[in-house]
């Protein structure tokens, strides 16, 4: 703690936050390391609260434990959202930061962001900019939202800099760093570890799917999920395919009668065991955003159960592909992928591994650090 510094807070609060706070801590120490005067302080909200959610990464990618750790726990978005709120109003009342800085599109993200604006402590938001249009996900109002009261944008991709433009924001705000996502894979590939169970399912590279289903338009309805897992399972053509359950997805699985033969439930993984079984997957089903960055800069195969995406570089320059939501998309798109047909893609510019750094030099000359 360099005293007299400013202190700039950095939130996590789920966990695809937490690859993203990752390089921006690590660059931070360094710079500290080095004589650097800016302080932080991790904050985080207890959105996500179970090792499979929260603390398996904090370990394995070398997080320091958080400063503080506002507990909210789980709730409807609004109880969500006002417990952030007042717990992190709290906080900074009692000892207010000169930034805030959130990082994606999570509750959290927005939660904090708000609580510091109306405190008059300026927000810094990475990954901003990026939109997907779809209002009925609780992301993309999170993202307008905090965009909204946002001073300094850190963003990863030239759409993302137009989108802010369109809206209003002047270039001087816009700051294109790259992706600490991405960041945080280049730093841990020499990593990646097989899960316990790749010898128990016989799994070999190339040979398995890698399935992940949370959007709750996708899972929240018993039929429309089933009907997901049938068409995977068809398009997998006996080859297993695995698929690690978010806690939401899990419950909703619970209450159905059976899985189809092929798909292997497994628990929430760690973030080295995750990013293994991708690597060396066929091909990737997703609902997720983060996973079609990540496939991307893996050069694997990734189907997207969405209508729309907030990371459009990853199907127009990446390997990723939008579906839809009708499971019949899957069959011949899956028929593709086993021809040996699918895109090759080519990696975003700046996703070169140095964004934390870049973001740390960039907060240092807005501080005055
Ligand atoms: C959140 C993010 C989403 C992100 C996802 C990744 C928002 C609006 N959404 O959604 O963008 O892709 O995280 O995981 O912020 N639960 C647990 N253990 C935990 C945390 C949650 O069992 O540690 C359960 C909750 O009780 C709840 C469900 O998981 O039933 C959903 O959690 P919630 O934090 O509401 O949002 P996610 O769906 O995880």
């Amino acid at each position: 703690m360099n005293k007299g510094s400013p202190t700039v807070d950095i939130i996590a609060g789920a966990r695809p936050n937490f690859m993203k706070i990752a390089p921006i801590l690590r660059a931070m120490q360094a710079r500290q390391a080095a004589g650097g005067q800016l302080n932080y302080r991790l904050v985080h909200t207890g959105q996500h609260y179970d090792d499979k959610m929260s603390g398996d990464f904090f370990r394995q990618l070398g997080i320091p434990q958080p400063d503080v750790n506002l507990e909210v726990g789980s709730g409807s978005q609004a109880q969500q959202t006002a417990n952030i709120m007042i717990r992190y109003e709290e906080l900074l009342l009692a000892a207010p930061s000169a930034m805030c800085l959130v990082v994606g599109d999570v509750t959290s993200t927005m939660a904090c962001a708000i609580a510091a604006q109306k405190l008059c402590i300026p927000v810094a938001h990475v990954e901003a900019g990026i939109r997907s249009g779809d209002w009925t996900m609780p992301e993309e109002i999170n993202r307008r939202v905090t965009d909204a009261i946002t001073n300094w944008f850190f963003t990863t991709s030239e759409v993302a800099n137009t989108n802010l433009r369109n809206a209003g924001v002047e270039d001087e705000r816009i700051f294109f760093v790259g992706n600490t996502m991405i960041d945080t894979l280049l730093a841990n590939q020499h990593q990646f570890q097989p899960p316990a169970f790749w010898q128990a399912l016989a799994l070999h590279p190339q040979q398995y799917l890698v399935l992940t289903l949370h959007r709750p338009a996708n899972v929240d309805n018993a039929e429309t999920l089933t009907g997901m897992l049938m068409a995977v399972a068809a398009g997998a053509r006996g080859a297993p395919v695995v698929f690690p359950a978010h806690p939401r997805t899990a419950k909703m699985l619970a209450a159905l009668p059976a899985l189809p033969s092929g798909i292997h439930l497994v628990d929430p993984q760690p973030y080295l065991e995750f990013n293994y079984l991708v690597r060396h997957a066929k091909g990737v089903v997703t609902d997720s955003g983060g996973v079609t960055e990540e496939t991307t800069v893996m050069g694997v195969p990734c189907m997207t159960l969405r209508d729309s995406t907030e990371r459009p570089e990853t199907v127009t320059m990446g390997t990723n592909e939008l579906l839809g939501t009708d499971p019949a998309a899957l069959g011949p798109a899956l028929a593709k992928l086993w021809a040996g047909q699918w895109k090759k893609g080519g990696i975003p510019e700046k996703w070169d591994g140095r964004t934390g750094e870049r973001i740390v030099a960039k907060l240092e000359e807005l501080l005055g650090a």
